[in-house]
């Protein structure tokens, strides 16, 4: 049931959000999915994975959605591409000195109660020239009416969405933790004011971009 619930409420987004993730994504990049979920977008991006020979390592806090996310790998034989492993951000070491060349947050960030330890944590994980991707539902103006109902989703779903993410606070947390946006793109306006907005953050001078 968590899984069609699951697949009911968020996979036209996350295949948005993957397929303009994989796109960006240079040739044979090594990507920490953090919150990588059931795996749906395996589906619809099992080619482009393969072809652009891009590797993923998958953490997420719930075994349910990597049982079916390893199914998924299994079915499509990505087993040299994805491997996942059950644990969170707030636990997960890398180990034997791996680095990444890109952290995403598939509309995961938004569930961190301490988004500013998270943020400290991946950097660590990324190579030199790294990058912090986030794939997240984003308000430019306050809503209380999105306050108010966005925590209390989760009763009627099971799906935690996290809290609400104002454009204004997320910026200054990039600023305080000295990352530039690169890249900030809306993909999709939602009839409740909210932007899914894909944005890149890094080391170096900002470009900030078509958002
Ligand atoms: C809304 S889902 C997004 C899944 C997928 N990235 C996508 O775009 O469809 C958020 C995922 O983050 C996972 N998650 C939440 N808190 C986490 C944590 N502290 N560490 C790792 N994963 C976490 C949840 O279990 C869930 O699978």
């Amino acid at each position: 049931m968590k899984n069609l619930l699951y697949a009911f409420f968020i996979d036209n987004v996350t295949n948005r959000c993957y397929r303009n993730c994989l796109e960006y994504f240079p040739q044979g990049s090594l990507i920490l999915d953090v919150g990588i979920g059931n795996g749906i977008m395996v589906k619809e991006h099992h080619s482009l994975i393969r072809d652009k020979g891009i590797r993923i390592v998958g953490i997420d806090l719930n075994e349910r959605y990597l049982a079916h996310c390893r199914e998924l790998i299994r079915e499509y034989d990505l087993e040299e591409h994805i491997r996942v492993i059950n644990t969170s951000v707030e636990a997960f070491e890398p180990g034997n000195g791996l680095t990444f060349d890109y952290v995403l947050f598939s509309m995961s960030f938004m569930l961190f109660r301490d988004q500013a330890m998270v943020l400290d944590r991946v950097r660590k994980w990324l190579n030199g020239k790294g990058k912090v991707v986030f794939f997240q539902t984003m308000f430019r103006e306050r809503s209380f009416w999105m306050e108010f109902v966005k925590p209390r989703l989760k009763y009627v779903t099971t799906i935690d969405f996290g809290k609400v993410t104002y454009e204004e606070d997320f910026y200054d947390l990039l600023r305080r933790k000295d990352l530039s946006v690169l890249e900030d793109r809306v993909l999709k306006r939602e009839w409740y004011r909210g932007e899914c907005r894909f944005i890149v953050a890094g080391s170096g001078n900002g470009v900030k971009g078509s958002a």
